[in-house]
């Protein structure tokens, strides 16, 4: 697949962008778990916090080939930057505009689009995390407004965002059939972050426990209709899937990009290591394995573009690419041998950072269940 020059330049604009400011500081920011504000206000200028809203709206009204590409880029440089631009995107800005009403599209998309406001999604909790469905958090009507109270987990940007597309049960009877969304605003009278949690990587990501206590939510925030915040949970995933698969194609790729050239420059047995067969294998299979990645996150993406369907394609993009990234970060260690474990070496932390890859926006497990019912049930 060779994409066209526009793709080509953006992926230039954005490769330049990650190599000059973004990459530079990666150690950084994992070493102060913090995102400087000099990087954040670069990314805004960039339009990296709208990438896919659509200019009426202030966006820079890109499709989803070029917010994949832009989040591998931007990955490579850095993983937690590449989340809180992915969270951000893809399941704060992209459920609103697929799902919000006009009112609240021109209410809230024109400060996410730009970054004034940080965007996070709220379904996990302490009891319903691959089983989203089994949420607690109620939000009572109360006539004029719903009052919503519980407990979410795990929100990534949850410290810095000032918008949350967040999920609770409107009916206590039902299963998911009874999960509804609304749009929070996180200044809100009784909505606050518990805690931030201390991560094995993406340390410049803030992950929060965020508590709900009777907090009041106009009706106009209601997000789609009643009793369907479980399907647009499941899609809003389905895009966020390919944001995570691009970031881990980022991370997987700066590994390998930094072993190969280690390989080339490192002397043993009289000669660089890149001569001996057994490094040529593993850079062999970290190459195949990221084409193989970025193909699959390049078809999903163009699925998703074109309207069609492509549940299975992004579980299946997520699955293999932070498996690959998984992998590949093992073996660039590996390349590196004593060196590789040591925290002077980017690889380290491309190891710790490409984990959560299988995990977040559903688990490896999980995916293989999408991809499983896809199968049985097409
Ligand atoms: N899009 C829209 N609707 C979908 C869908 C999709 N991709 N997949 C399923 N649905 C619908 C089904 O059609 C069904 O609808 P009806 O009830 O109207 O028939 C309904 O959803 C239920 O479907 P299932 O019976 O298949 O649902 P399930 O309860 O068995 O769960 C699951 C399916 C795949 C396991 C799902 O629960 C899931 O994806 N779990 C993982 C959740 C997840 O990814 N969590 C991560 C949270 S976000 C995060 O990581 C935090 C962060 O900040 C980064």
């Amino acid at each position: 697949m060779t994409l066209n020059k526009e793709y080509q330049e953006l992926r230039d604009m954005a490769a330049k962008f990650a190599d000059v400011e973004v990459a530079p500081i990666a150690a950084q920011i994992d070493h102060e778990e913090l995102i400087p504000k000099t990087l954040i206000d670069k990314l805004k200028e960039m339009g990296f916090f709208g990438i896919y809203i659509p200019e009426e709206y202030g966006g820079a009204g890109l499709d989803y080939i070029s917010y994949a590409i832009i989040m591998e880029e931007l990955s490579r440089g850095c993983a937690s930057t590449g989340v809180l631009i992915s969270a951000h995107n893809s399941l704060c800005n992209y459920p609103i505009l697929k799902f919000g009403t006009d009112e609240q599209k021109k209410k809230y998309l024109p400060k996410l689009a730009t970054g004034e406001h940080i965007g996070c999604f709220c379904l996990s909790e302490p009891n319903a995390g691959s089983d989203a469905g089994a949420l607690t958090t109620f939000a009572e009507d109360k006539g004029d407004y719903f009052e919503i109270s519980g407990t979410k987990n795990f929100i990534t940007n949850g410290k810095e965002a000032k918008i949350a597309v967040l999920f609770a049960k409107t009916e206590k009877t039902k299963d998911h059939k009874g999960m509804s969304a609304f749009i929070i605003e996180t200044d809100w009278e009784g909505f606050s972050v518990q805690k931030c949690e201390d991560k094995l990587g993406i340390k410049g990501s803030s992950t929060a426990q965020i508590s709900l206590e009777k907090v009041k939510v106009p009706k106009e925030n209601l997000l789609g209709a009643l009793g369907k915040g479980f399907r647009i949970g499941l899609e809003t995933l389905d895009g966020g899937r390919i944001g995570i698969a691009s970031q881990a194609l980022g991370i997987g790729e700066a590994a390998f990009r930094y072993a190969k050239k280690y390989a080339m420059e490192r002397i043993q047995f009289g000669k660089p290591l890149s001569d001996l067969q057994a490094i040529q294998f593993m850079l062999a299979d970290m190459s195949t394995k990221l084409h193989a990645s970025r193909l699959m996150i390049l078809n999903a993406s163009q699925l998703k573009d074109e309207g069609e369907r492509y549940s299975k394609e992004s579980a299946q993009a997520k699955l293999f690419a932070s498996e690959a990234a998984m992998w590949i970060t093992t073996k660039a260690i590996q390349v590196l041998g004593g060196a590789g474990y040591c925290k002077e070496y980017p690889v380290e932390r491309h190891f710790r950072d490409a984990k959560i890859t299988e995990i977040y926006e559903g688990t490896s497990e999980i995916q293989r269940l999408v991809i499983a019912h896809n199968e049985l049930t097409s």
